[in-house]
Protein backbone atom coordinates (compact mmCIF):
# COMPACT_ATOMS: atom_id res chain seq x y z
CA UNK A 1 0.00 0.00 0.00
CA UNK A 2 1.17 3.30 -0.65
CA UNK A 3 2.06 5.79 2.13
CA UNK A 4 -0.21 8.37 0.99
CA UNK A 5 -3.01 6.32 0.97
CA UNK A 6 -2.35 4.93 4.37
CA UNK A 7 -2.08 8.42 5.69
CA UNK A 8 -5.06 9.48 3.83
CA UNK A 9 -7.15 6.93 5.63
CA UNK A 10 -5.47 7.90 8.94
CA UNK A 11 -6.58 11.14 8.45
CA UNK A 12 -9.84 10.56 7.71
CA UNK A 13 -10.43 7.84 9.93
CA UNK A 14 -9.73 10.70 12.91
CA UNK A 15 -11.66 13.37 11.99
CA UNK A 16 -14.88 10.68 11.19
CA UNK A 17 -13.85 9.96 14.93
CA UNK A 18 -13.88 13.32 16.64
CA UNK A 19 -17.29 14.16 14.76
CA UNK A 20 -18.27 10.68 15.83
CA UNK A 21 -17.61 10.98 19.77
CA UNK A 22 -18.71 15.09 19.48
CA UNK A 23 -22.37 13.72 18.56
CA UNK A 24 -22.53 11.46 21.20
CA UNK A 25 -25.69 13.10 22.95
CA UNK A 26 -25.53 10.18 25.57
CA UNK A 27 -23.78 7.19 27.04
CA UNK A 28 -24.91 4.60 24.40
CA UNK A 29 -24.10 6.25 21.60
CA UNK A 30 -20.73 7.21 22.89
CA UNK A 31 -20.62 3.62 23.50
CA UNK A 32 -21.33 2.37 20.59
CA UNK A 33 -19.03 4.75 18.75
CA UNK A 34 -15.80 3.49 21.09
CA UNK A 35 -16.86 0.14 19.84
CA UNK A 36 -16.59 1.45 15.91
CA UNK A 37 -13.05 2.98 16.20
CA UNK A 38 -11.49 1.59 19.11
CA UNK A 39 -12.62 -1.48 19.45
CA UNK A 40 -10.23 -4.05 20.06
CA UNK A 41 -11.05 -6.80 17.42
CA UNK A 42 -13.05 -5.06 15.27
CA UNK A 43 -12.56 -1.36 15.64
CA UNK A 44 -11.37 0.89 12.68
CA UNK A 45 -8.49 1.96 14.24
CA UNK A 46 -7.23 -2.07 14.50
CA UNK A 47 -7.91 -2.48 10.84
CA UNK A 48 -6.08 0.33 9.95
CA UNK A 49 -3.25 -1.20 11.83
CA UNK A 50 -3.51 -4.38 10.23
CA UNK A 51 -2.65 -2.59 6.28
CA UNK A 52 0.62 -1.28 8.01
CA UNK A 53 1.88 -5.01 7.09
CA UNK A 54 1.79 -3.82 3.14
CA UNK A 55 3.72 -0.59 3.63
CA UNK A 56 6.77 -0.53 1.98
CA UNK A 57 9.57 -0.91 4.63
CA UNK A 58 11.16 2.81 4.21
CA UNK A 59 7.88 4.12 4.55
CA UNK A 60 7.11 1.63 7.86
CA UNK A 61 8.87 4.80 10.48
CA UNK A 62 6.67 7.39 8.89
CA UNK A 63 3.41 5.01 8.57
CA UNK A 64 4.21 4.18 12.39
CA UNK A 65 4.34 7.83 13.69
CA UNK A 66 1.29 8.71 11.94
CA UNK A 67 -0.64 5.83 13.06
CA UNK A 68 0.28 6.65 16.51
CA UNK A 69 -0.85 10.02 16.37
CA UNK A 70 -4.15 9.53 15.28
CA UNK A 71 -4.65 7.42 17.75
CA UNK A 72 -3.64 9.53 20.42
CA UNK A 73 -6.42 11.64 18.67
CA UNK A 74 -9.42 9.89 18.29
CA UNK A 75 -8.41 8.29 22.26
CA UNK A 76 -7.85 11.77 23.02
CA UNK A 77 -11.81 12.69 21.56
CA UNK A 78 -13.40 9.99 23.08
CA UNK A 79 -11.84 10.75 26.50
CA UNK A 80 -12.95 14.52 26.01
CA UNK A 81 -16.47 13.03 25.18
CA UNK A 82 -16.69 10.69 27.71
CA UNK A 83 -15.46 13.74 30.54
CA UNK A 84 -18.45 15.91 28.96
CA UNK A 85 -21.15 12.87 29.58
CA UNK A 86 -20.08 12.42 33.41
CA UNK A 87 -20.63 16.54 33.46
CA UNK A 88 -23.65 16.56 32.05
CA UNK A 89 -24.60 13.35 34.16
CA UNK A 90 -24.21 15.10 37.53
CA UNK A 91 -25.66 18.35 36.67
CA UNK A 92 -28.73 17.09 36.14
CA UNK A 93 -28.77 15.83 39.25
CA UNK A 94 -27.38 19.08 40.82
CA UNK A 95 -29.98 20.82 38.99
CA UNK A 96 -33.10 18.76 40.07
CA UNK A 97 -32.37 19.10 43.78
CA UNK A 98 -30.83 22.99 43.82
CA UNK A 99 -32.82 24.88 41.32
CA UNK A 100 -35.70 26.72 42.92
CA UNK A 101 -37.14 28.27 39.45
CA UNK A 102 -38.87 24.78 38.51
CA UNK A 103 -42.52 24.20 39.33
CA UNK A 104 -43.25 21.89 42.50
CA UNK A 105 -45.22 19.04 42.83
CA UNK A 106 -48.93 20.60 42.34
CA UNK A 107 -52.13 18.15 43.82
CA UNK A 108 -55.33 18.58 42.33
CA UNK A 109 -57.83 19.58 44.59
CA UNK A 110 -61.06 18.00 44.79
CA UNK A 111 -64.36 19.96 45.97
CA UNK A 112 -66.99 19.63 47.45
CA UNK A 113 -70.90 19.10 44.97
CA UNK A 114 -72.55 22.39 44.85
CA UNK A 115 -75.72 20.33 45.87
CA UNK A 116 -73.64 19.61 49.34
CA UNK A 117 -72.32 23.24 49.46
CA UNK A 118 -75.74 23.97 49.00
CA UNK A 119 -77.18 21.74 52.29
CA UNK A 120 -74.81 23.19 54.21
CA UNK A 121 -75.74 26.40 53.64
CA UNK A 122 -79.53 25.73 54.06
CA UNK A 123 -78.50 24.13 57.92
CA UNK A 124 -76.39 26.99 58.82
CA UNK A 125 -79.29 29.57 57.76
CA UNK A 126 -82.31 27.56 59.09
CA UNK A 127 -79.94 26.57 61.95
CA UNK A 128 -79.57 30.07 63.11
CA UNK A 129 -83.05 30.46 63.17
CA UNK A 130 -83.33 27.64 65.75
CA UNK A 131 -84.43 24.76 63.93
CA UNK A 132 -82.17 21.40 64.42
CA UNK A 133 -81.47 19.20 61.69
CA UNK A 134 -82.55 15.46 61.50
CA UNK A 135 -82.51 12.75 58.82
CA UNK A 136 -84.31 10.08 57.99
CA UNK A 137 -84.18 6.58 55.82
CA UNK A 138 -84.60 6.91 52.18
CA UNK A 139 -86.47 3.52 52.17
CA UNK A 140 -89.67 4.42 53.97
CA UNK A 141 -93.07 2.30 54.04
CA UNK A 142 -96.02 3.42 53.35
CA UNK A 143 -97.30 4.85 56.48
CA UNK A 144 -94.87 7.32 56.48
CA UNK A 145 -95.03 7.88 53.09
CA UNK A 146 -98.89 8.28 52.52
CA UNK A 147 -100.80 7.36 55.51
CA UNK A 148 -99.63 9.02 58.38
CA UNK A 149 -99.85 12.12 56.15
CA UNK A 150 -103.42 11.42 55.54
CA UNK A 151 -102.92 10.39 51.68
CA UNK A 152 -105.64 8.33 51.20
CA UNK A 153 -105.41 4.37 49.68
CA UNK A 154 -107.00 5.42 46.08
CA UNK A 155 -104.83 8.89 46.23
CA UNK A 156 -103.10 9.41 42.85
CA UNK A 157 -99.87 10.00 44.56
CA UNK A 158 -99.50 6.51 45.35
CA UNK A 159 -99.91 4.90 41.62
CA UNK A 160 -96.82 2.42 41.19
CA UNK A 161 -96.29 4.94 37.93
CA UNK A 162 -95.68 8.00 40.32
CA UNK A 163 -93.09 5.85 42.67
CA UNK A 164 -90.20 3.24 43.49
CA UNK A 165 -92.17 0.54 44.68
CA UNK A 166 -89.38 -1.84 45.89
CA UNK A 167 -91.51 -5.12 45.47
CA UNK A 168 -88.57 -7.31 45.93
CA UNK A 169 -87.39 -6.04 49.44
CA UNK A 170 -90.89 -5.84 50.62
CA UNK A 171 -91.97 -9.59 49.37
CA UNK A 172 -88.06 -10.47 51.15
CA UNK A 173 -89.11 -8.77 53.99
CA UNK A 174 -92.09 -10.51 54.21
CA UNK A 175 -94.05 -7.94 53.86
CA UNK A 176 -98.00 -8.92 53.21
CA UNK A 177 -98.86 -5.60 51.08
CA UNK A 178 -96.37 -6.24 48.15
CA UNK A 179 -96.12 -2.49 47.21
CA UNK A 180 -95.49 -1.92 51.32
CA UNK A 181 -91.53 -0.19 50.76
CA UNK A 182 -90.48 2.28 48.80
CA UNK A 183 -88.05 5.28 47.83
CA UNK A 184 -89.43 7.76 49.86
CA UNK A 185 -90.91 10.41 47.52
CA UNK A 186 -90.71 13.46 50.03
CA UNK A 187 -89.23 14.60 52.69
CA UNK A 188 -92.52 15.01 54.66
CA UNK A 189 -92.38 11.26 56.34
CA UNK A 190 -89.29 12.82 58.23
CA UNK A 191 -91.81 15.21 59.82
CA UNK A 192 -93.88 11.74 61.12
CA UNK A 193 -91.06 10.49 62.29
CA UNK A 194 -90.00 13.50 64.33
CA UNK A 195 -93.55 13.51 65.77
CA UNK A 196 -94.22 10.11 66.46
CA UNK A 197 -90.83 10.49 68.82
CA UNK A 198 -90.97 13.77 70.10
CA UNK A 199 -93.92 15.64 72.23
CA UNK A 200 -93.91 18.93 70.95
CA UNK A 201 -92.53 21.85 70.55
CA UNK A 202 -90.58 20.97 67.86
CA UNK A 203 -88.46 22.83 65.32
CA UNK A 204 -86.69 20.92 62.58
CA UNK A 205 -85.36 20.69 59.32
CA UNK A 206 -84.44 17.40 57.42
CA UNK A 207 -82.29 17.30 54.47
CA UNK A 208 -82.30 14.90 51.85
CA UNK A 209 -82.89 12.40 48.80
CA UNK A 210 -86.53 11.72 47.13
CA UNK A 211 -87.06 9.93 44.05
CA UNK A 212 -89.77 10.22 41.64
CA UNK A 213 -89.80 8.52 38.37
CA UNK A 214 -89.46 11.24 36.14
CA UNK A 215 -88.03 11.31 32.84
CA UNK A 216 -84.84 13.76 33.27
CA UNK A 217 -85.26 16.89 31.32
CA UNK A 218 -83.88 20.60 32.14
CA UNK A 219 -85.89 20.64 35.12
CA UNK A 220 -86.69 17.20 36.36
CA UNK A 221 -84.41 14.73 37.72
CA UNK A 222 -85.52 11.20 39.11
CA UNK A 223 -83.61 11.54 42.30
CA UNK A 224 -83.32 15.33 43.87
CA UNK A 225 -82.91 16.86 47.41
CA UNK A 226 -85.84 18.42 49.29
CA UNK A 227 -85.25 20.62 53.10
CA UNK A 228 -88.17 19.65 54.79
CA UNK A 229 -89.35 22.27 58.16
CA UNK A 230 -91.43 21.39 60.88
CA UNK A 231 -92.55 23.71 63.72
CA UNK A 232 -94.98 22.72 65.96
CA UNK A 233 -95.99 24.73 69.35
CA UNK A 234 -98.79 26.12 70.76
CA UNK A 235 -100.01 29.41 68.22
CA UNK A 236 -97.92 28.85 65.50
CA UNK A 237 -99.53 30.65 62.09
CA UNK A 238 -99.66 31.05 58.49
CA UNK A 239 -97.61 33.97 59.30
CA UNK A 240 -94.76 32.20 61.49
CA UNK A 241 -94.83 30.48 57.96
CA UNK A 242 -94.00 33.74 56.24
CA UNK A 243 -91.65 34.78 58.35
CA UNK A 244 -89.87 32.07 58.17
CA UNK A 245 -89.16 31.61 54.96
CA UNK A 246 -88.90 35.23 54.17
CA UNK A 247 -85.91 34.91 56.50
CA UNK A 248 -84.78 31.60 54.82
CA UNK A 249 -84.84 33.03 51.28
CA UNK A 250 -83.34 36.37 52.34
CA UNK A 251 -80.68 34.70 53.99
CA UNK A 252 -79.40 32.84 50.90
CA UNK A 253 -80.38 35.22 48.20
CA UNK A 254 -80.58 38.49 49.68
CA UNK A 255 -82.48 41.41 51.26
CA UNK A 256 -84.10 41.90 47.55
CA UNK A 257 -86.41 39.34 48.19
CA UNK A 258 -89.91 39.37 48.17
CA UNK A 259 -91.86 35.84 49.13
CA UNK A 260 -96.24 35.56 48.18
CA UNK A 261 -98.45 32.58 48.63
CA UNK A 262 -100.83 30.88 46.50
CA UNK A 263 -103.51 28.71 47.79
CA UNK A 264 -102.55 24.72 46.71
CA UNK A 265 -103.47 21.96 48.12
CA UNK A 266 -101.37 19.16 50.37
CA UNK A 267 -103.19 16.06 51.59
CA UNK A 268 -101.14 16.67 55.15
CA UNK A 269 -101.72 20.76 54.94
CA UNK A 270 -104.99 22.96 55.72
CA UNK A 271 -104.98 25.64 54.34
CA UNK A 272 -102.04 24.58 52.24
CA UNK A 273 -99.39 27.50 49.78
CA UNK A 274 -97.47 27.03 47.26
CA UNK A 275 -94.92 29.58 47.92
CA UNK A 276 -93.33 31.88 44.97
CA UNK A 277 -90.29 34.32 45.92
CA UNK A 278 -88.87 37.19 43.34
CA UNK A 279 -85.95 37.60 43.08
CA UNK A 280 -83.70 39.22 39.67
CA UNK A 281 -86.97 40.64 38.26
CA UNK A 282 -88.52 36.58 38.44
CA UNK A 283 -91.04 34.78 40.29
CA UNK A 284 -89.64 31.95 41.31
CA UNK A 285 -91.56 29.03 42.42
CA UNK A 286 -89.78 28.06 45.98
CA UNK A 287 -91.91 24.95 47.06
CA UNK A 288 -95.16 23.57 48.83
CA UNK A 289 -95.99 24.26 52.40
CA UNK A 290 -98.79 24.64 54.69
CA UNK A 291 -100.11 24.54 58.37
CA UNK A 292 -100.37 20.89 59.43
CA UNK A 293 -103.63 19.36 58.74
CA UNK A 294 -105.30 18.30 61.62
CA UNK A 295 -105.55 14.48 60.53
CA UNK A 296 -101.74 14.21 60.92
CA UNK A 297 -101.22 15.84 64.15
CA UNK A 298 -103.86 13.04 65.51
CA UNK A 299 -102.12 10.19 63.78
CA UNK A 300 -98.74 10.64 65.37
CA UNK A 301 -100.78 11.18 68.79
CA UNK A 302 -100.98 15.06 69.14
CA UNK A 303 -103.79 17.08 70.16
CA UNK A 304 -104.78 19.37 67.17
CA UNK A 305 -107.11 21.29 70.31
CA UNK A 306 -103.77 21.73 72.04
CA UNK A 307 -100.66 22.49 69.66
CA UNK A 308 -100.58 23.94 65.88
CA UNK A 309 -97.98 23.67 63.14
CA UNK A 310 -96.74 24.85 59.82
CA UNK A 311 -94.31 22.81 57.52
CA UNK A 312 -92.46 23.68 53.96
CA UNK A 313 -90.38 21.55 51.12
CA UNK A 314 -88.75 23.08 49.16
CA UNK A 315 -85.94 21.49 46.42
CA UNK A 316 -82.91 22.23 46.96
CA UNK A 317 -81.72 22.23 43.33
CA UNK A 318 -83.85 24.72 42.22
CA UNK A 319 -82.27 27.37 44.65
CA UNK A 320 -78.53 26.27 43.91
CA UNK A 321 -79.72 26.44 40.53
CA UNK A 322 -81.45 30.28 41.05
CA UNK A 323 -78.74 31.28 42.45
CA UNK A 324 -75.85 30.14 40.30
CA UNK A 325 -77.99 30.48 37.07
CA UNK A 326 -77.31 27.23 36.42
CA UNK A 327 -80.27 26.31 33.25
CA UNK A 328 -79.91 22.67 33.63
CA UNK A 329 -80.23 20.33 36.51
CA UNK A 330 -78.81 16.85 34.79
CA UNK A 331 -75.58 19.18 34.65
CA UNK A 332 -75.44 18.30 38.55
CA UNK A 333 -75.04 14.56 37.84
CA UNK A 334 -73.33 14.22 35.00
CA UNK A 335 -70.23 14.00 37.08
CA UNK A 336 -68.14 16.54 34.77
CA UNK A 337 -65.25 17.81 36.70
CA UNK A 338 -65.11 20.93 34.28
CA UNK A 339 -68.91 21.68 35.57
CA UNK A 340 -68.19 21.26 39.24
CA UNK A 341 -65.23 22.58 39.50
CA UNK A 342 -66.67 26.09 39.10
CA UNK A 343 -68.44 25.82 42.07
N1 LIG B 1 -94.07 17.24 50.38
C1 LIG B 1 -94.55 18.23 49.45
C2 LIG B 1 -93.95 17.92 48.05
O1 LIG B 1 -93.05 17.12 47.97
C3 LIG B 1 -94.14 19.61 49.85
C4 LIG B 1 -94.74 20.04 51.14
C5 LIG B 1 -94.08 19.85 52.32
C6 LIG B 1 -96.00 20.67 51.16
C7 LIG B 1 -94.63 20.27 53.53
C8 LIG B 1 -96.56 21.08 52.34
C9 LIG B 1 -95.87 20.88 53.51
O2 LIG B 1 -94.38 18.46 47.07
Amino acid sequence: MALQDFLDQLDELGTAAESAFGDAADTETLEAARVTFLGAKKGRLKSIQQQMGSIEREDKPMAGKAFNATKGRIEAAFEAAQQRSNNTDSDSVANAQFDASLPGATFRCGNVHPITQTIEELKEIMGRLGFSIVDGPEIEDDWHNFVALNIPDDHPARDPLENFYLATAAASSGAKDPVGLLLRSQTSTVQIRVMEKTAPPIRIISLGRVYRPDTADATHYPMFHQIEGLMIDTNVSLADLKSVLRLFATSYLGDDVTIRFRPSFFPFTEPSVEADYYWNGQWVEFGGAGMVDPNVLKAVGYDPEEVTGFAFGLGVERLCMRRHGVTDIREFYKNDVRFLAQF
